[in-house]
């Protein structure tokens, strides 16, 4: 294992931005997890992107959403942006649009973590939590943050699950630097499935480059996709629910129906293998992520046994844990969701919340 001094060494690239914070995401790290390839005897690689500028992977869609709706005049200097947001992508919403001079609206479901709704009225956003509904019922987070932008002069709903802009993003930005950062030397990819913007975006261009790139969708209890692509879209069946916040998806969105026919599998994750993972990263790693993160890492792992040893599999870390810390360390919040039982003895230290 590399020193500091050497970390240093390997492959430093400076980025300046000289368009100011949006010229200052994407870019990031790709990160070997040592213990987990030598454990697997394959490399395996996160995508460090909670090293965005607002914390996540979710920075890349915002960008991206904001940008081509000025190329297409869709919105003018002062504007509103309007989105249905669990959160990430508002809070990658808001730090663009502050440096651009734009409002934020975010309509999001009432459940959230609480500090997900902080940080964004810190950023200057309207925010209006709602309760959960389906996708079918006109008060779903998603119609009302649409109505509202319909209501208002100059303004635009991003629309991310739908908004094929999403999945470009990846094309565009994720798959490209992970390309570039193997040296084309990869052979799987797997993460989970919100809006499915990243995975679709990112598989979509890595198979461009390389069909014989697996790529398996990742996803938690209480998802469809995973059902959608086990019965060769056949069932929408969907049961239980998970801890991860942001993803797991009740419907095919616009952007999962692009690319979902690219999956060479789906793995389903139980939150106890995630949350272990996410101790593991933290131990091991010294890596600190939520856990869509530590969910992907585990469906890397799986995916890296079905490949040759020495495979290269790249996975994402989609944020860092601040968010959701108070939940996934706290012992009593564990308790509830019987999860602080699995979490091996000598992880147990990090559960240093009440
Ligand atoms: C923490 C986290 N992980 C993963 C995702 C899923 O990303 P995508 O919407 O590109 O599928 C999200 C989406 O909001 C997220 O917030």
């Amino acid at each position: 294992m590399s020193t500091s001094a050497n970390s240093y060494q390997t492959g430093f690239k400076p980025l300046t931005s000289t368009t100011g914070l949006p010229g200052s995401v994407g870019n990031t790290p790709l990160v070997k997890l040592n213990k987990l390839s030598q454990e697997t005897k394959r490399n395996i690689y996160g995508k460090a992107e909670w090293m965005n500028p607002g914390g996540s992977v979710k920075d890349r869609a915002g960008l991206f959403f904001i940008e081509e709706a000025e190329r297409r005049g869709l919105i003018k200097p002062g504007g509103t942006i309007v989105e249905g947001t669990a959160g990430n992508t508002g809070i990658g919403l808001a730090h663009i649009a502050r440096a651009k001079g734009y409002q934020v609206v975010i309509y999001m479901p009432n459940t959230q973590a609480p500090i997900k709704i902080q940080t964004l009225r810190l950023l200057g956003c309207e925010v209006y939590p709602v309760p959960v509904v389906p996708f079918d019922n006109p008060e779903n987070f998603n119609h009302l943050a649409r109505k509202h932008a319909e209501r208002l002069e100059n303004a635009y709903w991003t629309n991310q699950f739908d908004n094929l802009d999403n999945r470009e993003a990846h094309i565009r930005s994720t798959g490209p630097e992970i390309w570039e950062q193997l040296s084309g030397k990869v052979d799987g990819f797997t993460c989970s499935l919100g809006t499915g913007g990243t995975w679709c975006g990112t598989t979509r261009f890595l198979k461009q480059q390389n069909p014989s790139i697996k790529s398996f969708v990742a996803e938690p209890p209480g998802s469809c996709v995973y059902s959608y692509v086990k019965s060769g879209g056949k069932s929408l069946e969907k049961s239980g629910g998970s801890f991860t916040e942001g993803i797991g998806q009740g419907r095919i969105t616009n952007n999962v129906a692009q690319d979902i026919e690219l999956a060479d599998d789906a793995v389903l994750i139980p939150d106890e293998e995630s949350i272990v993972m996410l101790y593991r990263l933290l131990h091991e790693e010294g890596i600190y992520v939520g856990g869509t993160s530590a969910l992907n890492v585990v469906a890397a792992a799986r995916l890296a046994m079905e490949l040759p040893e020495g495979s290269n599999v790249v996975t994402i870390l989609a944020d860092s844990a601040h968010k959701y810390a108070d939940r996934i360390f706290s012992k009593t919040w564990l308790q509830s969701k019987n999860l602080y039982d699995v979490i091996p003895d000598e992880l147990k230290k990090y559960a240093t919340l009440d």
